[in-house]
């Protein structure tokens, strides 16, 4: 019997302006802010013509729709196509499940990467830390994207996972990019990540098999959850896809978007040399300024009234974090500037409520080692060229940062 899927909203809910702009054309993804504040002013939701949906960018509703998630379920796929009517390209994971499914997917997540357990892990991170900080400052003209963020995500991450150590570069990077994608629209841009991303899964699937891991690993772990019945052994292989899928792009792109801030304002690049027990509060910072996961979407399970928007059951909507993290209302006055005093407390980065990032006590761990390391031994970051901007439909970074070090 086929189950019938309502179709939700097929025309701007009454007062809600429609607007043309399209959010993922290159221009507006080379510098979403301009556009980000248009939709917030236009109120609490615009209806995007080009894609039939309603899109919420101010922080409020952004963070009632993330909290209230049997309202706005994930289960239907965080990308526009919703997966109650259409299945999904794989089997689903933790992201885009909802309880019960989702409860004990979550459980042994949680168990694995507590932050006591990952607080084990950082004297690991510190010495590799050490040891590439000094390989990149003996570099002539370093690429701190390539050389750093991704040199160091792709050791230590995957050492904590458990993974072997070769064909990492080739596979997670595109592997992750292509799984992000997913949550955008079909569009050149996702085509080319899709196109660049062959042949990862494969090896990603093969990577999370036990046999494949490390004993002492995180994938191990979440095996041993299976074996005490925590979760069923074929959710086991989903976990360790969700954490290399999703561990190792966002990480990387919160160490890149923390540098190429930083070293546009020497003069919050000076304070955390002066003292790098300030770098936490710098990568927050940009977390909220430059979020490097920008945008999925959520889909109504029943009739709700949003913030005045009347949405049907089975609307797709579409949330931006990167516009929620820069508003005014939120934020106040000086949401468009940098600045790593600022309490970034609430901060929409890594999510809200049941789905909020289960990575975030590794991915701080990792990022804190080495930009501590990296802030201690170097007085000045000098731009040799103009970083080159990361283009996806979902995630906001660079992919080059060439710079010549002044060391302390
Ligand atoms: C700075 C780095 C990171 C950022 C910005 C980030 C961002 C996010 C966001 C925004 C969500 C919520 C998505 C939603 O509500 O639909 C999320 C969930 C998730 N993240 Fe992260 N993430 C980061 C690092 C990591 C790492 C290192 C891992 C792997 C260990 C990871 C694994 C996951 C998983 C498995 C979920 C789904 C959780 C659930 O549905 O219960 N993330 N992340």
């Amino acid at each position: 019997m086929a189950i019938e899927v309502p179709q939700g909203a097929t025309e701007p809910a009454a007062g809600v302006s429609s607007l043309a702009d399209d959010p993922w054309s290159i221009p507006n993804l080379t510098d979403p802010y301009p556009l980000f504040e248009r939709m917030r002013d236009a109120g609490p939701a615009v209806w995007l013509e080009q894609y039939g949906v309603h899109s919420f960018t101010r922080f409020d509703s952004v963070r009632e729709i993330l909290v209230d998630h049997e309202t706005y379920i994930s289960g239907a796929g965080v990308g526009p196509t919703n997966l109650h009517a259409t299945p999904n390209w794989r089997p689903q994971g933790i992201l885009e499940s909802d309880p019960p499914r989702h409860t004990p997917m979550r459980t042994a997540m949680t168990s694995v990467i507590a932050p006591r357990k990952m607080r084990a892990l950082r004297p690991g991170f510190d010495a590799y830390a050490q040891a590439l900080v000094g390989q990149v400052l003996a570099t002539a003209a370093p690429d701190l994207v390539h050389d750093l963020a991704e040199e160091f995500t792709l050791r230590v991450f995957g050492d904590a996972v458990g993974i072997g150590r070769e064909g990492r570069r080739e596979n997670l990077l595109s592997h992750g990019a292509m799984n992000f994608s997913f949550f955008g629209p079909d569009n050149d841009l996702h085509r080319q990540h899709v196109a660049t991303g062959e042949g990862t899964p494969e090896w990603v699937l093969a990577n999370c098999e036990r046999s494949a891991l490390s004993p002492d690993g995180m994938g191990a772990q979440i095996w041993e959850q299976a074996d005490a019945g925590v979760i069923p052994p074929e959710q086991a292989t989903l976990l360790i896809r969700a954490m290399l899928s999703a561990g190792l792009d966002t990480t990387v792109f919160a160490i890149t978007n923390t540098l190429v801030c930083l070293a546009r304002h020497p003069e919050q690049w000076a304070m955390v040399h002066d003292d790098p027990t300030l770098i936490k509060f710098a990568i927050d910072e940009t977390l909220r300024y430059e979020s490097p996961f920008t945008a999925f979407f959520r889909t109504t399970s029943r009739d709700v009234v949003l913030d005045g928007v009347a949405l049907p059951a089975g609307s797709k909507l579409l949330v931006f974090l990167g516009a929620a993290n820069r508003d005014p209302r939120k934020w106040g006055d000086t949401a468009d500037q940098l600045d790593i005093t600022r309490d970034t407390g609430g901060q929409l980065a890594f999510g809200m409520g049941i789905h909020q990032c289960v990575g975030q006590p590794i991915s701080r761990q990792e990022s804190q080692a080495v930009l501590e390391e990296f802030a201690r031994r170097v007085a000045h970051i000098e731009l040799t060229a103009e970083p080159t901007l990361y283009l996806h439909n979902t995630l906001r970074s660079w992919s080059t940062l060439p710079a010549r070090l002044v060391s302390a």
